[in-house]
């Protein structure tokens, strides 16, 4: 049994290259650049079923362009157009017959030279889809998780660049996450190196006090697509949102805390460091937020249909 935060991954088939392979001749040499420094990009998506029983890839588009942002902002060339990786995301949906699944495009340097200044090697592609299913538990988005404030610090954008979804990036949030679990606590709430609110170790993360909603800003985290999408919705619904930082114990003393992403989707929390969040259930924006989030992302909020990508 896998940890909440992690899931066994299975499927037929996997695009790597330009080419779908059986997902047991998806290898890579144990040289390959990207396995010894963490130079790669990637992204994570999700493909859900709607009431119509099409299925279509939440906010593909926006994956994608992030992808090649990613890669823009590490100076890697991905050999292929934005219009093929989108395709291809949906081919490799439908040849594995998914009809809701995560999707994880990962850009990386293949093998032939070694060493840090290596860059002539072989940019690679490959996306992989598997079902996987309520990131923190089931029983986390119904009633909330438990969040611990990290000992490891959001690193500097001078640093590691957040902008970013690079493959090395997540070491800080491993070693987050495993302590925030070896710890008891279902996720990781990390600080910016200013002692600021930053994110969870996959998650942006919300606070909701007197009717007004806030968030940090992405100078220390992910620039979320999820967080775009619920700010979207907040604000379609006359709920204000801020993007500013705030200190810890803000959100100690917040009405209501979520996390947002792509895996979690939007779970509530009810617990921070050990002192309960409101009265310790989700409350009425979260809970609002996760019902019109659920609608579009199942084709049932019109106003939000251009979000969602056919395969
Ligand atoms: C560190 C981090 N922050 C935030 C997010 C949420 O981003 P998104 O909503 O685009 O999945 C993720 C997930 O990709 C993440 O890894």
């Amino acid at each position: 049994m896998a940890e909440t935060g992690a899931s066994k991954v299975q499927s037929d088939r996997i695009w790597l290259d330009g080419q779908l392979v059986a997902f047991g001749e998806a290898r890579v040499h144990v040289l390959t650049h990207s396995l010894h420094y963490g130079y790669g990009v990637f992204e994570g998506m999700r493909c859900y079923q709607g009431d119509d029983g099409r299925s279509a890839i939440f906010r593909a588009r926006e994956h994608i362009r992030r992808l090649f942002e990613s890669a823009h902002i590490l100076e890697i060339a991905i050999p292929f157009a934005l219009e093929e990786i989108l395709k291809a995301c949906a081919d490799t949906v439908r040849v594995n017959n998914f009809k809701e699944c995560y999707i994880r495009p990962i850009v990386f340097l293949g093998e032939g030279e070694m060493g840090v200044a290596a860059r002539h090697n072989k940019v690679r592609v490959s996306i992989a889809a598997w079902p996987w299913g309520a990131y923190l538990g089931e029983e986390g988005v119904q009633r909330g998780v438990r969040l611990k404030t990290s000992s490891f610090i959001r690193f500097h954008h001078n640093s590691l660049m957040p902008h970013a979804k690079a493959t090395g990036h997540y070491i800080n949030s491993v070693l987050a996450v495993h302590e925030a679990q070896r710890g008891g606590y279902d996720e990781a709430m990390l600080l910016d190196v200013d002692g600021f609110v930053a994110e969870g170790s996959g998650e942006n993360l919300f606070v909701v006090r007197d009717g007004v909603v806030t968030t940090p800003p992405s100078t220390s985290s992910l620039m979320g697509i999820t967080r775009d999408s619920v700010m979207a919705i907040l604000r379609d619904q006359g709920i204000a949102v801020l993007e500013q930082r705030f200190p810890r114990d803000l959100v100690y003393i917040a009405d209501e805390v979520f996390m947002t992403g792509t895996a979690a989707e939007v779970t509530p929390v009810r617990e921070v460091d050990d002192r309960r969040v409101g009265d310790g259930t989700p409350g009425p924006v979260t809970r609002k937020v996760q019902e019109v989030f659920g609608a579009a992302l199942r084709g049932r909020e019109p106003r939000y249909q251009q979000w969602l990508y056919y395969i």
